[in-house]
């Protein structure tokens, strides 16, 4: 049996970016499936779409998570997407129960503000994906951020309260195991009504760009295939990559 997420859990002080540890880990055979990287900094965090990871050093959780993914197929990627992004948001509305969201793949949100993010980076090999380093950002107790951020929030800032990150990233651990659990034992068709539940924008008209034009939408689901499907008649059908949501 796989071991449990965060069974082995190293903690690092500093660090380029946990994904990419955790990458150069299973690269020298030295990382099990289930093993988690926390650090209290990072200088060289790893965000989206190539750009970088602001996070104020000793405040935030940085974690990163290996998974052996050889049970997936290549075209069921999104799966692990949801479903790692439902155990951040359990775990979220543990600490401070609320109006929490993912935002359409991988963003997690508080009302209409962005308190953390996720960034899957993936291994084939043979033409097979083998493993997945599920990195995981978020604003803990850092209570002010650079100008340029449209709009983060933290957990402090919405609960006043502070928090150990290197504790709360093991708790995370295991929200993210009980999620991969319920996927790897077919709960795949309750895992996707629970993440469109839970789907920022949903039922309501948001701004979404595609190419260079701004296209105002309804906002109505995501589908099995991680497309986000929007418009009175359900006419669009977005790809992750080919649009941006406008905030
Ligand atoms: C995003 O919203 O752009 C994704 C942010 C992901 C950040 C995390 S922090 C831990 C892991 N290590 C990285 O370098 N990036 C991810």
């Amino acid at each position: 049996m796989e071991p449990c997420i965060g069974s082995r859990f190293e903690e690092l002080d500093s660090i380029d970016s946990t994904n990419l540890y955790a990458m150069q880990q299973i690269h020298a055979g030295k990382a099990r499936p289930g093993d988690a990287f926390f650090a209290h900094a990072q200088v060289a965090g790893r965000g989206q779409r190539g750009k970088t990871w602001w996070s104020a050093a000793g405040q935030n959780i940085a974690l990163s998570v290996v998974l052996d993914t050889t049970k997936l197929a290549s075209s069921q990627r999104f799966r692990l997407v949801a479903t790692m992004a439902l155990g951040v948001l359990d775990w979220l509305q543990s600490i401070h129960p609320g109006d929490w969201k993912t935002k359409w793949p991988n963003d997690l949100y508080h009302d209409d503000r962005k308190a953390g993010g996720m960034l899957i980076e993936n291994l084939q090999k043979g033409g097979r994906w083998t493993h997945a380093v599920v990195g995981i950002g978020i604003n803990m107790n850092q209570h002010s951020f650079p100008g340029h951020l449209p709009n983060p929030v933290s957990i402090f800032m919405i609960s006043r309260k502070r928090h150990r990150c290197a504790d709360e990233a093991r708790s995370i651990c295991q929200f993210l195991d009980n999620r991969w659990k319920q996927l790897m034992e077919g709960g795949w068709t309750r895992i996707l009504e629970d993440y469109n539940e839970n789907l920022y924008g949903k039922d309501k008209i948001c701004r979404i760009k595609k190419d260079s034009a701004v296209i105002p939408c309804l906002v109505k689901s995501v589908n099995e295939q991680g497309q986000l499907i929007a418009g009175e008649n359900n006419e669009w059908a977005f790809e992750f990559g080919e649009v941006s949501w406008v905030v």
